[in-house]
């Protein structure tokens, strides 16, 4: 207790001096957007991912423990982040790409290098308070902020397994950050300005499922770390959370209740599906999301699915969108490259096919006010994440080097304006500009 006490008077006084010196360095923490640099996504599955996750636990006196720990490791989608390509699974090196630097995950594996000689107080306090064994801070790029709503137990039991999970001696390059964000006590003022650790109190008016549903989405599953928008420091936007969040360039939609935008005109059977196998009869899984399906949300139960989604449509709806319509030119232009190049797998009037080439009629994803994804898949294609149930990748192909700028503009447009579907139309810079940020290539010139 009395140590306790003096540690916290200590880090008081602490958090005074670094505040003032804080203030100095805000300017240059302003644009400290770390969630908007979500590592880019994993191109092949490292070998021995889903074997680590899904291998049968011996039975033994720990094997209850141990199961439940794999479950909620998996829940958290620890393996994404702390995963390199071509590297043992939990072993680390995987470099988060940031508008300052790159910061690199540790090894998280059971052997000495990793968390070996983690004890469990140790263990709850890098989750609770982003603090690490030797009390550092932790940079948020690590969702702290979101695991600090993680039980006491559920961490203890997440540490258990991990201690199990064969490593190597790979230790994380030393991030890549400038002076005065390579100071970690940098971090103690972002804290005292953004996060308070915190766990998560029942809400006795709803259900079990509903508060099953709001300690995963809330904590392990950190869905507001992508689909909340970010405060100019990069914390959370709590007053619109879960309306839609940027980050890699790729945009993670409104989950709110919002019909047109959000998940307001999906079944349940919808969301679990989608979260279940990568699809469902509303859209598929790209980018970043079909990494948090591949290696997270399939691997859970079908009880924990639903709760999410029992959570998930509580969600206050975001306020519905003005945009101003599109001109008739972009419209008729975007119309004929649609019939051309998108009708072979999204069919006429953009209905898609049911499980395979997702509708763009009545879409949310289409529907973003923000239209990077579309613009993105667009350009670049994407690829739904696989799934034990549904292993096969489906893919939409780059028409980066087919269409121009203003045409992929203006078939963007016709999708967002078409079928009753409405979002503010697209630009030709936003397509260029987008173009430039992925390095692809300019359209071929007739
Ligand atoms: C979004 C990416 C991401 C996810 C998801 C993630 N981590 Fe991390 N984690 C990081 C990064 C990056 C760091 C290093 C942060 C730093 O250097 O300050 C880190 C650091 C840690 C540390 C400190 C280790 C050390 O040696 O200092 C622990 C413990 C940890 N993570 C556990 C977990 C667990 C358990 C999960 C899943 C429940 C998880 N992480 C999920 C990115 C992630
Ligand atoms: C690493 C960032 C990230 C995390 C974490 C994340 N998402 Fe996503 N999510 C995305 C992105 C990006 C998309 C858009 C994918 C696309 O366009 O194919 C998306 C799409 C979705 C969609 C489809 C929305 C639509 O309108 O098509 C749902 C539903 C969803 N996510 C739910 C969740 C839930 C629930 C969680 C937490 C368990 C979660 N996401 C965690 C990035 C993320
Ligand atoms: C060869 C088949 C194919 C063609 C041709 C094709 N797409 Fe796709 N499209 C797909 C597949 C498969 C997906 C799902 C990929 C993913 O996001 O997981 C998809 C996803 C999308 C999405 C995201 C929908 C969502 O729910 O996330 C949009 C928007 C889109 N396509 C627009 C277009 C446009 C516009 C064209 C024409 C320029 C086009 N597509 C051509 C196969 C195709």
């Amino acid at each position: 207790m009395s140590a306790t006490a003096a540690r916290s008077t200590g880090s008081r006084i602490l958090l005074v001096i670094a505040i003032i010196v804080g203030l100095i360095l805000l300017v240059s923490l302003g644009s400290w957007l770390w969630y908007r640099s979500h590592p880019a996504t994993l191109v092949e599955a490292p070998p021995g991912v889903l074997a680590v996750l899904t291998r049968p636990i011996p039975d033994g006196p720990e094997a209850g423990l141990l199961r439940r720990g794999r479950y909620l490791a998996t829940a958290g989608d620890c393996v994404s982040c702390h995963t390199r390509a071509g590297g043992l699974p939990f072993t680390g090196g995987r470099g988060l790409r940031t508008p300052f630097g790159v910061i690199y995950s540790p090894n998280l594996s059971g052997s000495a290098d990793g968390i070996a000689s983690w004890t469990p107080d140790q263990f709850f306090r890098a989750m609770h308070d982003g603090i690490d064994n030797d009390g550092n801070h932790l940079y948020p790029a690590f969702p702290y902020t979101h695991f600090t709503v993680v039980s006491r137990a559920d961490s203890y039991a997440i540490l258990a397994w991990l201690k199990t999970v064969p490593g190597d001696a790979s230790t994380a390059p030393a991030n890549r950050l400038p002076f005065p964000l390579d100071l970690r006590p940098v971090m103690l003022v972002w804290n005292a300005l953004n996060f308070s650790p915190h766990g998560l109190a029942a809400n006795h008016a709803q259900p079990a499922s509903w508060n099953r549903g709001a300690y995963l989405v809330e904590g392990l599953g950190h869905c507001g770390a992508c689909h909340s928008p970010k405060t100019t420091l990069g914390a959370d936007d709590s007053s619109h959370a879960y309306q839609g969040g940027k980050l890699d360039n790729w945009l993670a939609p409104d989950l709110t209740g919002n019909k047109r935008t959000g998940l307001g005109s999906w079944s349940h059977q919808d969301i679990v599906d989608y979260l279940k196998y990568g699809r469902g009869a509303r859209s598929n899984a790209a980018g970043p999301m079909a990494e948090v399906v591949t290696y997270s949300t399939s691997l859970m139960s079908d009880a924990d699915l639903a709760a999410i989604a029992i959570y998930l449509e509580t969600l206050t709806p975001s306020a519905d969108m003005t945009a101003s319509p599109p001109a008739a030119v972009a419209m008729r232009a975007g119309g004929a490259i649609f019939s051309d190049a998108c009708t072979a797998c999204h069919r006429e009037g953009g209905v898609g096919s049911a499980r395979l080439f997702p509708p763009l009629a009545g879409s949310a994803a289409v529907q973003q006010v923000d239209p990077t994804s579309v613009i993105r898949l667009i350009l670049a294609g994407g690829r739904t994440g696989p799934t034990l149930a549904r292993p096969s990748a489906l893919s939409m192909p780059s028409f980066a080097w087919k269409l121009d700028d203003q045409q992929v503009a203006d078939v963007a447009t016709y999708a967002r304006n078409s079928w009753g579907n409405h979002a503010p139309p697209v630009s030709a810079d936003q397509v260029a500009d987008l173009r430039r940020q992925l390095g692809l290539l300019t359209a071929m010139r007739r």
